[in-house]
């Protein structure tokens, strides 16, 4: 396992943000999952003018985990980053999915443009979640 270190994190975070495809809002986000093999998973948030369509950088990270193969055993930790200097918080489509990918005590670093603001976990962002023990 690598061992993170939370400037890096951050200025990684503000390259990948660089590519999010935001001509709408304007509003750049972007996500990495750090794995523990040390390969990493990018996500940026994708906009669409039909405005529905578009995708969360948090969601294009976990789509891509899993297009990649790899699972929630495979993560270390998910970082965040949001262009605004207010707490960057998962919208709550975000934190449902990641309560379907990610263990509940998975850490998730959040950043936005002018600091790191703290370690999360999952259960933080979305407590009381709705999962497959449910549907039973
Ligand atoms: N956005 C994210 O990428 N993640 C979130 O958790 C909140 C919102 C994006 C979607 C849209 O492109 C922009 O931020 C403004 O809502």
């Amino acid at each position: 396992m690598s061992k993170l270190n939370q400037e890096e994190v951050y200025a990684e975070l503000k390259k990948l943000k660089e590519n999010a495809y935001v001509p709408y809002s304007k509003f750049k986000v972007s996500c990495i999952i750090y794995l523990k093999n040390g390969i990493k998973v990018f996500g940026v948030n994708v906009e669409n003018a039909a405005y529905n369509p578009t995708i969360c950088a948090e969601r294009t990270a976990l789509s891509q985990l899993i297009t990649q193969g790899y699972n929630k055993n495979d993560i270390e930790m998910i970082a965040l980053y949001t262009d605004s200097n207010k707490f960057g918080s998962p919208c709550g489509t975000c934190r449902q999915t990641l309560s379907e990918l990610v263990f509940e005590n998975q850490s998730i670093w959040v950043y936005n443009n002018k600091e790191f603001l703290g370690c999360y976990t999952v259960k933080d962002f979305l407590p009381y979640s709705f999962s497959f023990e449910n549907l039973t």
